[in-house]
């Protein structure tokens, strides 16, 4: 099997859950402290060892491109004011080696016509999809721990945790057993069951490492949950003649789809940032309200 060196990033999505805020600009652009979601998901890919990001966008997701593109005006303005830690940021959002792909979904038609957008940029190699929305506090991140895992078991590879089983109608639900080797082995999806429908409650979280043959049924998978072509239902179909793995990643996870795990992201990450941690813990320690200083 081949070394991973794509990675996908489904960002043609509305954001209607953040709505005013994501009215004229991506979802995927909005910070936690000071850094837009979607860079933090390109850099966990980066410390994966990914080359090459490939984007899959759609309207209203232009921010996206100019984030990750050289902004020579404002370099040469921090330049000539000698604002070198600025300048360094911004010359550093997306390293030089990386290669950033911008294809348009022109329909939100689900999340696995997305990943079947990436097909012709991907080919037969087996390739990364990172949900931004799933902010995930991990050292070391988690796409790096499951690119070490994929290297000693080259099958397609599902991140998973558990949520309170009243949940289990907002993600894809895993069935898993082991097999015998150590890992893992799914033995059934669905996506987004009712609680008193799910076989569990071990959810997919939006990392996945997958084998170029999900293309085959992606291409193939009728119309699914929400009325949307659904990469679960390719997993489900890809289950019947290939081993797909679960893996219970070390790390936290903050839905940043969700007004609260937003706040609890911005909270976390604030806590530790370099420049306003100290300040910002000793402030929510003022508050009362838990923080440590
Ligand atoms: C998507 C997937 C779902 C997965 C979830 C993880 O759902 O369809 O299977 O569990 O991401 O965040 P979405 O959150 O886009 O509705």
């Amino acid at each position: 099997m081949k070394k991973i060196t794509k990675a996908v990033f489904p960002v043609a999505g509305m954001g209607s859950r953040f709505l005013p805020a994501t009215k004229a600009s991506p979802k995927e652009m909005m910070p936690v402290v000071d850094k837009p979601l979607i860079q933090y998901a390109v850099e966990e890919a980066v410390a994966a060892g990914i080359t090459d990001m490939v984007f899959i966008t759609g309207r209203n997701k232009r921010a996206i491109e100019d984030h990750f593109d050289k902004a020579y005006e404002m370099e040469s303005e921090l330049e000539a004011k000698g604002k070198h830690e600025l300048l360094r940021l911004v010359q550093e959002t997306v390293p030089a080696h990386i290669n950033c792909i911008y294809i348009r979904q022109a329909e939100p038609l689900g999340l696995g016509h997305a990943v079947l957008c990436a097909a012709p940029v991907v080919g037969d190699e087996p390739f990364a999809v990172l949900l931004a929305d799933d902010l995930i506090d991990a050292d070391p991140p988690v796409l790096k721990q499951m690119v070490d895992v994929f290297d000693a078991h080259p099958n397609s590879l599902l991140g998973v945790q558990n949520v309170p089983p009243t949940d289990t109608g907002a993600y894809g639900i895993v069935c898993i057993e082991p097999d015998g080797d150590g890992m893992q082995q799914v033995t059934a999806i669905v996506e987004k069951p009712a609680p008193e429908q799910a076989p569990s409650n071990l959810a997919v979280i939006g990392r996945y490492i997958l084998t170029p043959r999900i293309f085959h049924h992606l291409r193939r998978v009728q119309t699914g949950t929400g009325g949307e072509i659904q990469l679960t239902d390719a997993i489900a179909a890809q289950l019947a003649e290939e081993t797909v793995l679960a893996f219970p990643f070390h790390g936290i996870r903050y839905d940043c789809g969700s007004k609260l795990g937003y706040l609890k992201a911005t909270i976390a990450f604030g806590r530790k940032h370099a420049e306003v941690g100290q300040a910002f813990t000793e402030y929510l320690a003022s508050l009362n309200i838990g923080g440590r200083p």
